[in-house]
């Protein structure tokens, strides 16, 4: 017997189309938790589909609320991998066994400071990036309302900037987070907690996310956004006329991380991609979606926008401490009720 052309197209079409769903789950599936910025979460999406042939469903939100969601998830775990976001709240997730064990075989090509956070997570956590806190401001703005350049924490205070400021709520924003955490490690946690009253006359918004205030900055929303530094190079990269600032003081940094739910229902699928996100080229796609972070795999090329580590005052953050459930749900709840937050 013998087909004419068309009907052997349609035919071999009609049994790909069949196959082609079987192929997709014999190479699995993934639900990611993805707490960078959107564009980064979707290429480490795309990119990881393309390398391995696993279909990824990816949701993008900040670390606080994606540790709550993984913490209100724990009898009935969704979510297989958690990459990116700050290293505290995953610090919490493993002390709180929500995260599970696993030694990568790339572990030995990362840098000290990635392996350092994967032994205080009692290995159930690891590095990916690492950047500075800082803050970043509207040049155009700052001419027009004829304000000083802000160079320190202290200046942020001032009544100057009286609804100048914009950051993120701690609860939801990894860096936000940071902030406070930094704030009482710079200045004492009496000071720190006076300081952010202070700040509080001045902030015109708590955003949910922690790199939202200075996207509001760069369209002149706010004039100064508190934000890793990263965050605000990327804006003035995208053209905005934001000026990044390390503070004056000194400041905290974050260990962005990564971790396996614990019950990952495709625990496969999530060491796969543990494993790929370690590597230098998938490290690399950051640079791509211009997140300017430190690449914690050695042989991947630091970005040359990257804010250098070498000019900024870094204050020597204990994660240890600062990444405890006792410390951090302490913190959060004093902030809750001195700092009376008005949005
Ligand atoms: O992707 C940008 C970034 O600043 C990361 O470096 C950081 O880990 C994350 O966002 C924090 O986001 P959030 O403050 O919304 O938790």
């Amino acid at each position: 017997m013998s087909f004419n052309k068309p009907a052997a197209l349609a035919m071999a079409l009609a049994a790909g189309a069949l196959l082609a769903p079987a192929a997709a789950e014999a190479q699995g599936r993934l639900n990611l938790y993805c707490s960078v910025q959107e564009d980064w979460c979707q290429l480490m999406q795309t990119e990881f589909e393309k390398a391995t042939g696993v279909k990824v469903a990816m949701t993008r939100k900040s670390s606080g609320e994606t540790y709550a969601q993984v913490k209100a998830e724990k009898d009935n775990p969704r979510g297989d991998v958690w990459w990116g976001g700050t290293g505290d709240p995953h610090l919490q997730a493993a002390e709180e066994n929500l995260t599970m064990p696993y030694e990568s075989p790339r572990q030995k090509e990362l840098q000290d400071w990635a392996v350092a956070q994967w032994k205080t997570g009692k290995q159930r956590t690891i590095g990916v990036y690492s950047g500075a806190l800082g803050f970043g401001y509207n040049s155009e703005l700052l001419a027009k309302k004829n304000l000083p350049e802000p160079k320190c924490w202290a200046d942020l205070i001032k009544p100057a900037y009286k609804g100048e400021v914009q950051v993120a709520n701690p609860h939801s924003s990894g860096t936000s987070y940071t902030m406070v955490a930094t704030l009482v490690q710079l200045l004492g946690e009496n000071a720190a907690f006076d300081y952010l009253k202070k700040l509080n006359v001045n902030v015109n918004q708590y955003t949910k996310s922690g790199a939202a205030p200075i996207v509001a900055a760069g369209r002149g929303e706010t004039l100064i956004g508190i934000v890793f530094m990263h965050d605000a190079i990327t804006q003035a990269v995208r053209n905005f006329p934001i000026k990044t600032v390390a503070p004056c003081e000194g400041t905290g940094y974050e260990i962005g991380s990564m971790s396996i739910i614990a019950g990952a229902r495709n625990l496969e699928s999530a060491k796969k991609f543990y494993d790929w996100a370690l590597s230098p080229e998938a490290q690399a796609l950051g640079a791509r979606a211009e997140s300017f972070q430190l690449p914690s795999n050695k042989s991947t090329p630091t970005p040359p926008q990257a804010p250098k580590f070498a000019d900024i005052k870094l204050i020597n953050y204990d994660f240890q401490k600062f990444g405890s459930s006792e410390e951090r749900k302490r913190l959060l709840s004093k902030f809750d009720s001195e700092i009376k937050v008005s949005n």
